[in-house]
């Protein structure tokens, strides 16, 4: 894990592999170019210009510095127009500085100078550190040195002191890596081959982390979902010889408060069991349980940010194989809590699992629950592969997580929770089937969901285009992004900040006005 400090040194003196200088739209020098400029004894400006830059967000152009500067090399990032260049800006440019800094040791920047220091110190280390991810685990023997090897990031410095002081802007780095840190896990996590990451090796996954983290955990075993009556989870995995688990963690940080309940579908491989899916693409589907590590990722995050809010997370995990004790078209399977569901087609299984551990955190009478999942093909088909989707019972829950996912730089937008289409997931036999007709497919595979939350303000976000990426983008290498994991914790902890000054505002009230 690198460190991430702060000094006050100056551009030009600071001791460094790299040095990322920003610069705004229109070649406006950003923090510590003019310096850097003078030192190396040219326009820093001019160059860009003659290499056709005009500072455009995201843009990059590196260069030596031949011992003119104490760091080695330079990286000018564009941050867009000067007047807009927030944090989402600042994170953007860090994550393309992340991608060019992990094969370097020591990175300095100016980059938390630009706008309010603490946020961009945040959004500094967050996306350095989100840029910088690379997932090597089973490179073994590296060809391509730069791509193949583990990032070799081992120093932030932020250079400027920020107007909070030292502290505040070292406080910011460590929340922004928290977040990253808790994304990046959750990508290493989707990334693993399914072989490799079964049920079983999710949930010793979710101990270790539990312990390192003082959060409680309880791993529920296929004997005791039996006993509990965890019909979606058992039935979805009885295809497999891995075993189906669920995962119960808990984070107080409020006391005896109503907690907020989250879960994540985990099926570690689809293949679609005996409704099998077509050989092309299917490799993908060992990144079925995204909605499970975002959820991990997230009460990982929470542990080690410790807002005023209580957290339970239960995330149920499947493998969903055809095996000769697969589950079969037109069985029938008893969901915890006893309703019942029709297996029209054993391809719409991340439902049957959530289900289950809906209806389960429905017991603890959380004051919301949120789940995030793969779960359809139709999800991709309406929103592509930057926004997730969002349906769900609650107004300013929904309007939360759109809020949480624009601010973290991850955004979703909502689609209707079209109640009508109900009519297309009755069944004959059960009290629900779970298939609906292909069009609508991201709205049926809701409203089955919505069957099983009872009277909790709920939100359901479906990740299937933005868990992992197919074709890199400028800001995700091919694979898992972590997606929606740091838009959940900054949901999280925007309701322990409400809940603080909810509480403050009750004091006030309390307080006698007589003197
Ligand atoms: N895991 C898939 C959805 C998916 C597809 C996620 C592609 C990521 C990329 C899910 O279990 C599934 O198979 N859904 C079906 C549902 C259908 C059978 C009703 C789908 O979307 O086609
Ligand atoms: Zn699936
Ligand atoms: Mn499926």
């Amino acid at each position: 894990m690198p460190t991430f400090d702060v000094s006050s040194a100056s551009p030009t003196k600071v001791t460094a592999d790299l040095l990322v200088l920003p610069c705004f739209q229109g070649r406006k020098p950003g923090p510590g170019v003019a310096e850097a400029g003078a030192a190396l004894g040219g326009d820093l400006m001019d160059t860009l210009k003659a290499n056709g830059l005009s500072g455009k967000l995201g843009e990059t152009f590196s260069f030596p510095t031949f011992g003119r500067l104490k760091a080695k090399y330079v990286l000018v990032v564009g941050l867009g127009p000067e007047e807009k260049a927030g944090p989402v800006e600042v994170r953007k440019a860090a994550i393309k500085a992340g991608r060019a800094a992990a094969k370097f040791a020591t990175v300095a920047t100016t980059l938390a100078q630009v706008g309010d220091p603490e946020a961009s110190a945040h959004a500094l280390a967050e996306g350095l550190a989100l840029g910088a991810y690379r997932f090597t685990r089973y490179k073994e023997r590296p060809i391509d040195e730069d791509s193949s090897k583990a990032s070799q990031l081992k120093r932030l410095i932020a250079l400027g002191n920020g107007t909070g002081g030292r502290a505040a802007v070292k406080e910011a780095l460590r929340r922004g890596q928290i977040y990253a840190d808790a994304a990046n896990w959750a990508r290493d996590l989707v990334n693993t081959p399914a072989k490799d990451a079964t049920p079983q090796f999710l949930a010793s996954e979710a101990r270790k982390m539990a312990a390192l983290n003082g959060l409680t955990c309880k791993i529920w075993t296929k004997g005791e979902l039996e006993k509990g009556g965890f019909g979606g989870i058992l039935g979805v995995g009885s295809g497999s010889v891995n075993e189906p688990h669920l995962i119960e963690l808990g984070y107080k940080g409020a006391g005896s408060d109503q907690p907020i309940g989250l879960t994540g579908k985990g099926v570690t491989f689809d293949s679609g069991g005996l409704s099998l899916k077509d050989a092309a693409n299917m490799e993908w589907m060992k990144a079925d349980m995204g909605g499970a590590a975002a959820a991990l990722a997230t009460m990982r995050a929470i542990a080690q940010l410790k807002p005023k809010v209580n957290v339970i997370a239960a995330i149920p995990s499947s493998e969903n194989m055809p095996g000769g004790a697969a589950i079969r078209p037109g069985d029938v399977l008893r969901h915890r809590g006893g309703k019942t569901s029709e297996v029209l087609n054993t391809d719409a299984e991340g439902r049957l699992i959530l289900a289950d551990a809906l209806a389960y955190l429905v017991e603890k009478k959380p004051r919301v629950i949120i789940d995030s999942a793969t779960l359809t093909g139709a999800a991709m088909v309406a929103l592509g592969n930057d926004l997730w989707a969002v349906m769900g019972s609650d107004r300013d829950l929904i309007d939360d997580l759109l809020a949480a996912g624009r601010e973290v730089g991850e955004p979703g937008w909502e689609l209707p929770l079209w109640t009508d289409y109900r009519r297309n997931i009755e069944s004959t036999v059960a009290d629900v089937k779970n298939v609906g007709p292909r069009w609508g497919g991201a709205i049926t595979a809701a409203l089955f969901l919505k069957e099983f939350v009872g009277e909790v303000p709920w939100a359901h976000l479906d990740v299937a285009g933005t868990a992992f990426a197919d074709t890199p983008t400028d800001y995700w290498p091919r694979g898992a992004t972590g997606s929606p994991a740091r838009t959940i914790i900054r949901y999280i902890e925007g309701q322990a900040e409400a809940n603080g000054s909810r509480r403050a505002t009750a004091r006030r009230r309390a307080r006698p006005t007589t003197r």
